[in-house]
């Protein structure tokens, strides 16, 4: 069986994995960054370069051990060429580049974004296009049609920031750690949904997405509250906001696929990690009798399997 192992280095994680081309998994290391930037309240383009170029030998290393194999042994390399931050991408497409040209064996480079999709594959084999899919992370919001793999159908997009990024700076104006949408998740979790309402924003493109708004309006109440010198209900707030960017995430979702005619839902992206969401999907898809695939949680963040599949 060729082997194949795959780089992902667009952010904040550094990881390696190696992969069979059947697509199984033999190894998938992550080396997260997080600790480093949680200190500065988000990410930093040169200090996540550094790091990169620190974890990379370590962590392709690991990614070989565990699989069982030799670096001689691998048959294709393929790394992240973008989108992502410009710095963080250099780093593994050099070290990509420098293991094929080393051992003389085909470099490929791959989209961060169909990556994310492709960590679906990774999970549900006998997953096949045509579906609507909802890619949702730090740096993108899109909803496709992807009629065949490689073949993907641009619906509808954000119009200003990301749902993650939204998350994100929202949960650092209420004063949480970086990154925004699990910190969010925890609070809200005791908050109450309905106490805060935000307007839903809408887009001439009714597929598309608008997150800034909501983003400001979290910020306007914090600012309020602290005018009035009253106790901000933080709980309360975050459990609105999840709501009103789930909310505006599944409505579009819904909409893509009623417009496509489409019964296969499939998320990716960070934010599908978000437990809202993914209950809200859940309900959604069994009510119509729609087939919904979601990665597993640890396939929704940045890895290097879903960018090996
Ligand atoms: O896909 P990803 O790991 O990296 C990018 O390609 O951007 O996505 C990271 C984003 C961050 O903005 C983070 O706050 C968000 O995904 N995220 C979440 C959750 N977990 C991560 N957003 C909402 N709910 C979550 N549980
Ligand atoms: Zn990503």
């Amino acid at each position: 069986m060729q082997r194949l192992l795959a780089i992902e280095s667009s952010c904040d994680e550094t990881a390696a994995c190696v992969m069979g081309m059947d697509g199984r998994v033999y190894s998938n290391i992550i080396a997260s960054q997080i600790k480093t930037h949680a200190l500065y309240g988000g990410v930093v383009p040169e200090i996540a370069s550094r790091q990169h170029v620190e974890a990379l030998p370590a962590v392709v290393a690991r990614a070989v051990e565990q699989a069982g194999c030799t670096l001689q042994e691998i048959d294709y390399f393929a790394c992240t060429y973008g989108p992502g931050l410009s710095g963080a991408l250099l780093c593994g497409v050099n070290y990509a580049k420098g293991l094929s040209y080393a051992l003389g064996k085909p470099l490929l480079g791959i989209n961060h974004m169909e990556g994310h999709l492709m960590a679906n594959h990774v999970s549900y084999p006998q997953l096949t296009p045509p579906y609507v899919c909802l890619l949702a992370s730090g740096g993108h919001t899109m909803l496709l049609y992807v009629e065949r793999f490689g073949q993907y159908h641009l619906l509808g997009e954000t119009r200003d920031d990301a749902a993650g990024e939204a998350f994100d700076k929202a949960a650092r104006a209420l004063g949480l750690a970086y990154p925004g949408g699990p910190m969010i998740e925890k609070l809200a979790a005791e908050g109450n949904p309905k106490a805060y309402h935000f307007t839903r924003p809408r887009c001439e493109n009714p597929l598309d997405f608008s997150f800034s708004g909501l983003k400001t309006a979290v910020i306007n109440q914090i600012h309020n509250a602290s005018q009035k010198g009253v106790e901000l209900p933080v709980a309360d707030l975050a459990a609105s906001f999840r709501k009103a960017v789930v909310d505006c995430l599944v409505q579009n979702f819904q909409k893509a696929a009623e417009d496509f005619h489409c019964t296969t839902l499939v998320t990716a992206g960070g934010v599908s990690a978000n437990s809202l969401l993914r209950s809200r999907l859940e309900a959604l898809c069994g009510e119509r009798g729609w087939k919904l695939y979601m990665p597993p949680k640890e396939l929704c963040g940045d890895n290097a399997a879903m960018v090996g599949a």
